[in-house]
């Protein structure tokens, strides 16, 4: 469905699309766990290219790949690329196109994984750039609350934290307009809110929006709750970022307290747990309804859906 095409945006996604990413990662799970094996990819190279700090997506993407028996070749770093001497996107672009099957890019500039996208001779799959996007993510994201859940129409979701900096709530909120009835509470600090032009996309789409600074309240209302870390990374200062450190912060009392007791708990990870006030605390991480495990490791048979469907393997499944 998606031979040799780009991966860089949710935008242009179809929902029969998603519904088949979902099947074909369903029909991946025991490759994923190593029940059987499949060497449908095998000889196939994947450039693993990652310019900013990753831990899950860039393993995740390399498991993946290996699961389906191909190779991978990692680059981390811009710093240890040859960027840093000064080369161009389109040439590191070319170049690379000439010596793998397909690549992977995370990059800190939005806009620049497009850019990657257009110089290279062979499909790109976009791995975070910069503010903007997350597709694989968003997908993955969107599997996990199709198995914790059920369904995707009908639910309501609280997406909080850092709503403004955080890719992952930008392409995981335009992926969920394209079902019916969905409710959004976005909750956020002031400075940190969702942009303009993704809440005018999800009004025109139907998407009921609750934008609030105040997650209590509103904990009551949401079949899920997609907890973000503030985006240190993305402020202009140190004392910025400072200002909504650890604003936001989950634990069981609170859960008990406010949720619905079927509430889900989501995260793209990483949790920063460095003030020990993660955005979900720690006295939850035995708790069932706490999905962030569970979640990271679907990024496995998605990511294996979305290899398999680009380099036309999927029909051997
Ligand atoms: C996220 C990212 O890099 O955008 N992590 C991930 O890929 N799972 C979220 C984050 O860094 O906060």
């Amino acid at each position: 469905m998606f031979k040799n095409k780009n991966f860089l945006s949710v935008k242009n996604l179809h929902i029969d699309e998603i519904d088949y990413l979902i099947n074909l990662a369903n029909k991946m799970l025991p490759y994923a766990n190593r029940q059987k094996k499949t060497k449908v990819l095998d000889g196939a190279i994947l450039a693993n290219l990652f310019f900013e700090p990753s831990t899950r997506t860039r393993i995740s993407f390399a498991v993946a790949f290996n699961r389906l028996g191909g190779v991978v070749n990692d680059t981390t770093g811009v710093q240890f690329s040859s960027l840093t001497k000064g080369e161009s996107i389109y040439d590191t672009s070319k170049v690379i196109s000439s010596y793998v099957d397909i690549i992977t890019v995370r990059h800190p500039t939005t806009g620049v994984v497009g850019e990657f996208a257009n110089a290279s001779d062979v499909p790109v799959i976009n791995g975070g750039d910069g503010v903007s996007e997350h597709p694989t993510q968003a997908m993955l994201d969107i599997y996990t609350i199709h198995k914790e859940v059920g369904q995707i129409n009908g639910i309501s979701i609280a997406m909080v934290g850092d709503l403004k900096y955080g890719r992952t709530v930008h392409s995981l909120s335009i992926l969920l307009s394209l079902y019916k009835n969905i409710t959004l509470y976005l909750i956020s600090p002031n400075a940190l809110k969702m942009p303009e032009y993704i809440k005018e996309d999800l009004l025109s789409k139907g998407v009921k929006i609750i934008e609030s600074e105040n997650l209590e309240e509103n904990l009551q209302y949401v079949d899920i709750i997609y907890s973000t870390r503030i985006q240190e990374e993305r402020f202009a200062t140190p004392e910025l970022y400072e200002r909504y450190r650890g604003k936001y912060n989950i634990n069981k009392k609170m859960y008990q307290k406010y949720c619905k007791p079927t509430s889900i708990l989501m995260h793209p990870l990483p949790r920063d747990s460095r003030l020990n006030k993660p955005e979900i605390d720690n006295d939850l991480n035995d708790f069932k309804n706490l999905a962030i495990f569970r979640q990271s490791a679907n990024g496995i048979p998605i990511r294996m859906a979305i290899f398999a469907s680009i380099l036309g393997v999927e029909d051997k499944f």
